[in-house]
Parts: C-alpha cells; sequence; structure tokens
C-alpha cells in the first residue's frame, strides 16, 4: 500500500484520485479542479504541455539515463551552459541532484568541506528561524566509509536567527569564526509558513559573509523561476551557492541543481584527490531531466513568464489585499504566491473539501491557506480561486 506524506495513515482521509490533468486543471472522475498549488509549486507551466511532453519523448527515444559517474551526454551538458548564461554573477559551476532535499545537503556540504578544504574549521551553519529544507536525515551518517564521507568528520552544529538585522548582526559579531555558512531561502520561506522579509536582510548578510568570508547559499527551490516577483531573487543579492528545484524541470521530472560560484569551485580544484566534492546521486543529470529543464526554461524566456507573474500579483493585490476577517491573522502577497494566515488552524478543517466541490485544488497546511499558481493560469481563474477562498470565511456558519 501507499504511505502518503506528512499524513496521519490511520486518520487519512482519502486523496482525490487524479484521472487527468491538463493546464492548470486536474480531472477526478467527477469534478475539474484548478490547481491552486501547481503540485508543491513546481508546475509552473501547468500540465501536459505539448512542448514539455514532446522534449521528454525525444529525449526517452535516445536514452532516458545514464551516469556521470565516467559518463557524460549532450543535455546534462547543454543544461549546464544554459544555466551558467541564464543565472547572474559567477554562478556556474552545476551539480546536478535528483531533489530540492538532496540538492541543500549538497550545498551544505560544500560550505563545511570549502573550510576544510582552505585548513579551518568551521563546524556552524547559520540558517533562519522558520526554515525549511528539505526532510533528508542522516544518510550519510549511518554510512561506515571513510572514502566517501572523510571530509565530514569534525562535529557540526546549527544556529537559527529570525529574520531582524540586529540578531543578524548580533551572530556574525559573537559567532563568525565558527561559521561556514548562512543558508537562507531569500524573500519568502515556503513550508514554514509562507513568511515574507525584507531585501535589506539579504544585503546585510551578504556584507556580512564577505566580511567575514562566510558562504551565502540561497536555497531557491521554491522562490526560483520567479515566485517571489523577481526571476531569481539570486539577481537581487547574489549568493555564493544557489539551489534550485521543483520548477526546473517544470513538475515533469524531479531534478535539482547546486550551482557555486568560482570561489567555492576553485577552493576543490587541486591535483589532491581528497580535496574533491564526494557527492554523486544515482540519478544526477537525468537525461530526461535535462531535456524537459531546457525546453521549460526556453518557454519561460520566450513566453516571458515575469510579465505573467507582474499581472498574478496584480490581480491578487486587487482581489485579496484588503481582506479581512476576524478568523484572520495576516494576508500576505509576493509575486505569485498569495498567503492567508488564520488565528487559529482550526478555522480551515474542512476548507479542502470546501474548495473541491467548488472546483479548486487547495492544500492548506497548519494556519495556512495559500495559493501559488502555474504561471499560465488566466484571470478569471485565479480569481476563481481567491473567491473560492473568501467564501470560505463568508460561508453561514
Ligand atoms: C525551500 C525548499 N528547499 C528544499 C525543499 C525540498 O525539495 P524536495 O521536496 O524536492 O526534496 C523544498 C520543498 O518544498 C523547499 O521548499
Amino acid at each position: 500500500m501507499i504511505w502518503y506524506p506528512y499524513q496521519q495513515m490511520k486518520t487519512l482521509r482519502p486523496p482525490y484520485k487524479i484521472v487527468d490533468a491538463d493546464g492548470v486543471y486536474l480531472y477526478t472522475q467527477d469534478q475539474k479542479l484548478i490547481d491552486s498549488v501547481s503540485s508543491w509549486w513546481c508546475t509552473i507551466h501547468g500540465y501536459k504541455n505539448p512542448e514539455l511532453t514532446a522534449a521528454i519523448q525525444e529525449q526517452a527515444g535516445r536514452f532516458c539515463h545514464v551516469m556521470l559517474g565516467g559518463l557524460t551526454h549532450e543535455p546534462v551538458q547543454r543544461l549546464a551552459k544554459k544555466l551558467e548564461e541564464f543565472l547572474p554573477g559567477d554562478l556556474d559551476y552545476c551539480f546536478f541532484s535528483d531533489s530540492g532535499s538532496v540538492a541543500v545537503e549538497v550545498a551544505l556540504k560544500m560550505a563545511l568541506q570549502y573550510n576544510t578544504n582552505l585548513g579551518r574549521r568551521r563546524p556552524t551553519v547559520l540558517a533562519l528561524e522558520h526554515a525549511y529544507h528539505g526532510d533528508t536525515f542522516r544518510a550519510m551518517e549511518v554510512g561506515d566509509d571513510e572514502d566517501y564521507h572523510f571530509a565530514f568528520e569534525q562535529k557540526r552544529d546549527v544556529v537559527h536567527i529570525p529574520t531582524e538585522l540586529s540578531a543578524l548582526e548580533d551572530v556574525f559579531e559573537r559567532c563568525h569564526d565558527q561559521l561556514n555558512c548562512l543558508i537562507v531561502e531569500p524573500l519568502l520561506q515556503g513550508a514554514g509558513g509562507m513568511r515574507m522579509y525584507d531585501i535589506s536582510f539579504l544585503k546585510r548578510a551578504r556584507q556580512l559573509c564577505d566580511q567575514y568570508d562566510v558562504l551565502l547559499i540561497f536555497d531557491e527551490v521554491a522562490t526560483g523561476f520567479g515566485r517571489t516577483g523577481n526571476r531569481f531573487v539570486a539577481d537581487l543579492v547574489l549568493p555564493d551557492i544557489l539551489v534550485l528545484g521543483k520548477a526546473l524541470t517544470g513538475g515533469c521530472i524531479g531534478h535539482a541543481v547546486t550551482v557555486a560560484n568560482r570561489k567555492v569551485y576553485q577552493a576543490f580544484y587541486s591535483d589532491d584527490d581528497r580535496m574533491a566534492l564526494m557527492h554523486g546521486p544515482t540519478f544526477m543529470g537525468n537525461a530526461l531531466a535535462c531535456a524537459v529543464a531546457l525546453k521549460g526554461i526556453e518557454i519561460f524566456e520566450r513566453e516571458n513568464y515575469m510579465e505573467k507573474i507582474r499581472h498574478i500579483e496584480e490581480i491578487s493585490r486587487r482581489e485579496m489585499g484588503g481582506f479581512s476577517d476576524p478568523c484572520i491573522q495576516e494576508v500576505r502577497i509576493m509575486g505569485g504566491c498569495t498567503c492567508v494566515e488564520v488565528i487559529d488552524s482550526s478555522v480551515l478543517d474542512g476548507f479542502q473539501q470546501f474548495a473541491y466541490e467548488r472546483g479548486v485544488f487547495s492544500r492548506p497546511f497548519l494556519k495556512y491557506m495559500y495559493s501559488m499558481v502555474p504561471y499560465i493560469i488566466q484571470e478569471e481563474e485565479l480569481v476563481k480561486i481567491f473567491d473560492t477562498m473568501k467564501a470560505w470565511f463568508h460561508r453561514p456558519c
């Protein structure tokens, strides 16, 4: 049987069974639903995009996968080249992996070993309160092969701070010689509650990281490809390491990439094998994933997605900007993300089924009702999502 994610299986409501998906719509046997979640924020082009399907089919006609250990291939070479020109600054060195969580692990490994390779002991990672960077846990620790993991033996720890300048400055003042990196979901913390914060925090973080040679990591698994209204937050403040996933492959195949700048790459570049990055997921650089990512980026640029996202944000502000209710704590809007935070999670009990019956798929969590729509959504479809949200608060009790 299937063990579903984040679910108490004993009390699980049967999930809606999808029999087809097209554009922004999911189809069950008896309902047509606008997907307001973009399948956990990744299907930015919608479902069944003919160009993406063709890219996968064409590549599958050649081969689906070969490993990158001792082999390479054209789709992965082309994707690395494309990312080199598509991403800002000298974020040019692409390490591919199969999911966002793994790509974050790779970024953290890079930061730790960057320091080890420079002969420094810097065991601490600085992160944000309410951060979410994935679900992986201890795979390397239970392994027992010194040949793979020798570079990561030192004791490691994590310090969390709020997104406040004073906390940032204080921790750098006290601990800078212990910090190997600062990792953030820039501007928008997704799974931690769609929390939005100001760019000034990231600008100051960049200054402090420069001052103390601490690596700045942007986890843009959720925010990348336009979600905040910026192509990448990395276009505004340049990190040393950028992590992308989700929308990278348009939601067709799980894949991710950890992109390092020249400074980080150089610290691994050596005649000494022990300075190499010891990581290698089986499916890194999967040919189908690379082919569909290339096509997705082509569509993103050609169809001027940033303009579409600006339009989504405009409609979101018009429809939800001033919305209030005694049950609502706050409404937050940024780019292609709208979040209604309620005062108590019980306020949202039953909302998913309410939305289903009105033709919208929603997946509220904790105190958060939100939309993260595919960018191809039409105005009336987006308005229908917001009307459904508002109707929940206006319904007779
Ligand atoms: C910011 C961020 N980082 C990492 C991840 C993990 O990505 P994946 O689910 O592909 O492992 C997520 C997933 O939601 C995320 O939002």
